[in-house]
């Protein structure tokens, strides 16, 4: 018997499929409310005489294997690897080379974590962030549940723990755990830190983000936070921190609270809010709407919103909102700078603030009008120009309709003129824009001069190899220009991160393997490389390597500048004001770094 074969045969689709959703019997079969699409009424039926589910409202269906995977989002083998312990069954790794690989990273992880715990308890300063963290108001019970821990302060601590269990140091650079630095040595990322780690859905520990002792806050170069790097298996804009543990009560509940920074993820679940997920402080991606839509439509969030126009510039809530979710803002009492804070003083007051929690567009529509005279045309119209903006960004027509009238009751102006003034309908959909506007037209003679720099660098990198790392620090992947330089690029680092060493032939296969693209230019890079620079020594390189770097955040500083100015030029057109000063801040935050670059 095959292990999936084996899987299936010890598990009871029924069982594991009520872990997901609410199934009822009708009669010898199960039935429920489709996961997979909206319904109102049950087309979802399982058999477990046969063993399998099929849905008459969407057509999909399956074993108990496919739901799992569907429903998690999971590869094949990542989904064996899920069920298998549920099923009692041991997985022979070595059957199967992809798994092991995923499998031994994954390892290398829960490994790490178990030690990051241990040093909590053991190391003297651990044991003094522990007293931090009971002392911010975690119980012990929690600190255990989210395997908390402590990253001590030397420099290969856990790389030594890591080694004894056997683990290869290519093994703990792939998980992204150590750091190299100049001269070649590896060294501990997370150093007098403490340690949170970062789970997938299906609850796979994957990444781990660590923040900075209380004490030395001020004293310590980096991040108050820093996260692992991307590696093979950690994609930032696709996790959701918390979320393995929320999604049951995300499904149960309804709707999921969706908060910025971990601690106050993990504080609301110890406050019994389990249905909570932390967007880990940066704007949500459609990647993780998608993630979150799986489990609910219906969005509260706990954002650092202090003017309405941030919540208008917030791109998540655009891409949201045409994903046909339904988004609320949590008001906390102004007193508190977030709901971990507000937890901690008096969880009666985030109780009251999720009660009252408000639609995002009465929310919005309460921020806009404030303060504006109605009865004058000039504030009218400006009100109104804000406001359509945001009604265009609906993919939904229901919500567009009612937003309209009432926005014309409100005003006073007929809906058919509101209408007519509706920015135009695609802006509701981003991608879909973006995806209908024409390819920007390449010179006849190939290249640009950015694509072309993007080139130049990554066959300085492969002729150099030993420089990807200082490039890697100096310039990420999407300040190059060109899809498959990108993701090249990002291969580039990954790869040299986990092997030290660039083995031209492994790299192509690892490459072919990524299937994004990247393997069809290597051959040109490497040809690239040998054909202008082969005279080249390794001063002259880096140089060269270093001047590229210069031009290409030049550019990418340049191109990011210019967005945001066409963002202004169109939140102008819609009249929406408010967004405004957020955005001009940033250009002249970006202005400034463009201003200062010299030399890295
Ligand atoms: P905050 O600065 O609000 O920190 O960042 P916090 O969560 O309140 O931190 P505590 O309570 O002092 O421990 C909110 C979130 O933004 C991300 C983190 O995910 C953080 O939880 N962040 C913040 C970073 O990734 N890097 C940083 O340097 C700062
Ligand atoms: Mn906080």
């Amino acid at each position: 018997m095959s292990p999936a074969e084996e899987i299936k045969s010890k598990l009871d689709i029924v069982e594991v499929i009520r872990e997901y959703i609410q199934v009822k019997a009708a009669g010898v079969n199960f039935q429920a409310l489709c996961p997979f699409h909206r319904e109102k009424s049950p087309s979802f039926v399982i058999s477990p005489d046969k063993q399998i589910w099929h849905c008459f409202g969407c057509g999909k269906g399956g074993d108990v294997l496919s739901f799992v995977q569907e429903m998690e989002g999971l590869s094949f083998p990542d989904t064996l690897r899920l069920l298998a312990p549920k099923a009692g069954v041991v997985l022979r790794q070595e059957s199967n080379p992809e798994y092991s690989k995923r499998g031994r990273l994954l390892d290398c992880l829960e490994s790490a974590a178990k030690q990051y715990v241990h040093y909590l308890e053991t190391d003297a300063i651990g044991q003094k962030m522990k007293a931090y963290l009971l002392k911010r108001g975690l119980s012990e019970k929690t600190i255990k549940e989210w395997q908390v821990g402590y990253g001590p302060e030397q420099w290969t601590a856990l790389l030594d723990y890591l080694r004894s269990q056997k683990f290869t140091d290519q093994e703990i650079f792939a998980a992204g755990l150590a750091g190299r630095s100049e001269r070649g040595s590896a060294y501990d990322r997370f150093r007098d830190r403490i340690v949170f780690p970062i789970r997938d859905v299906s609850g796979a520990l994957i990444a781990f983000t660590a923040r900075v002792n209380p004490d030395k806050a001020d004293t310590v170069p980096g991040g108050k936070y820093i996260n692992s790097p991307q590696t093979e298996v950690y994609d930032k804009s696709r996790v959701l921190f918390a979320l393995d543990k929320a999604k049951k009560a995300i499904k149960e509940r309804g709707f999921a609270i969706v908060v910025e920074g971990q601690m106050d993820a993990i504080a609301c679940h110890q406050h019994g809010f389990t249905n909570t997920v932390a967007s880990s402080g940066t704007a949500l991606t459609v990647e993780q709407l998608k993630l979150l839509k799986r489990f609910s439509n219906n969005l509260i969030l706990s954002f650092d919103m202090d003017s309405a126009g941030q919540l208008a510039a917030d791109r998540g809530i655009k891409e949201a909102m045409a994903l046909d979710m339904n988004i609320k803002i949590i008001v906390l009492p102004s007193q508190y700078k977030d709901p971990d804070e507000c937890l901690r003083a008096n969880p009666e007051d985030f109780k009251q603030a999720l009660i009252n929690s408000r639609p995002m567009m009465e929310y919005y529509f309460e921020k806009v009008k404030s303060g504006k005279d109605l009865r004058k045309l000039s504030d009218k119209k400006e009100v109104a120009g804000a406001m359509l903006a945001m009604i265009a960004k609906f993919s939904n027509k229901i919500d567009r309709d009612y937003w309209l009238q009432r926005l014309a009751e409100n005003l006073g102006i007929s809906e058919q003129a509101l209408r007519e003034s509706l920015p135009a309908l695609k802006s509701g959909k981003p991608d879909l824009a973006a995806s209908l506007a024409p390819a920007p037209a390449a010179p006849v003679l190939g290249l640009n001069r950015e694509e072309r720099l993007s080139e130049i660098l990554l066959a300085l990198l492969l002729k150099s190899p030993d420089f990807i790392t200082y490039s890697a620090s100096h310039l990420e992947p999407d300040d190059l220009s060109g899809e498959t330089l990108i993701s090249f690029y990002k291969n580039l680092i990954i790869y040299y991160n986990k092997f030290a060493v660039l083995d031209y032939d492994s790299f192509r296969l690892y490459l072919q393997e990524q299937a994004d693209g990247s393997a069809e230019v290597i051959d040109r890079l490497a040809l690239l490389g040998e054909k202008d620079y082969y005279q080249h020594d390794a001063n002259q390189l880096k140089t060269e390597i270093t001047q590229v770097l210069l031009e290409l955040k030049r550019f990418s500083l340049k191109r990011k500048i210019k967005s945001l100015q066409d963002q202004i030029s169109a939140a102008e057109a819609g009249g929406e004001s408010e967004g405004m000063a957020m955005l001009m801040a940033e250009i002249k935050n970006l202005t400034e770094q463009l201003n200062s670059l010299r030399s890295l």
